[in-house]
């Protein structure tokens, strides 16, 4: 079995945008997990354990989506409570993106995989563990063009925590 789920990828250069933005909450959390920067991703749909039988017909599924240019504009630093993250999202969900995810979740539906969270909630970790109290700053937009999406693989590699994309 591994740990499966469906993500937005960003290239390098993207990965050292999104670490300005990690870089301002560390000082506010000094005992937060950090994320490294060629683990950001923006689920689309977290699949959880899949067996060995299912990966292929998912990988094959996802070739069927055509392919994706999806420009993304991420204006709001957040806080979920539950998972203890902080997060950087858009504060507007623009229509490719919806559709690319709910194109995803029908796929992963048909496989027998169930949605997790009841809203699409787009966003990107930056900090787990994360005791947050009061206000996350303010923070300057930043525009992304993204071009490509991977099922990720959830793994340990050397110890550490590594998502690697699997359609590549
Ligand atoms: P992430 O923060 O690394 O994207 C399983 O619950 C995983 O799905 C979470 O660890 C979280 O991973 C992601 N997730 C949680 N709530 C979500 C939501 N509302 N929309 C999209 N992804 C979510």
């Amino acid at each position: 079995m591994k740990r499966l789920f469906f993500a937005l990828q960003f290239s390098p250069a993207q990965q050292q945008a999104i670490l300005t933005y990690q870089q301002q909450l560390i000082a506010q959390y000094p005992d937060a997990r950090i994320v490294t920067a060629d683990n950001f991703h923006l689920t689309l749909f977290f699949l959880g354990q899949v067996d060995g039988e299912q990966e292929p017909f998912l990988l094959s599924a996802a070739k069927t989506i055509a392919p994706i240019d999806i420009t993304l504009t991420f204006d709001k630093l957040g806080y979920f409570a539950k998972p203890k993250i902080a997060y950087l999202a858009p504060s507007v969900i623009p229509e490719p993106l919806l559709q690319l995810q709910q194109q995803i979740t029908q796929l992963c539906q048909q496989q027998g995989f169930e949605v997790q969270h009841p809203e699409f909630k787009p966003h990107i970790t930056l900090l787990r563990k994360v005791d947050h109290e009061g206000l996350l700053p303010a923070c300057l937009p930043l525009e992304l063009k993204i071009d490509r999406f991977a099922l990720f693989h959830s793994t340990q590699i050397a110890g550490q925590l590594r998502y690697v994309p699997l359609n590549e």
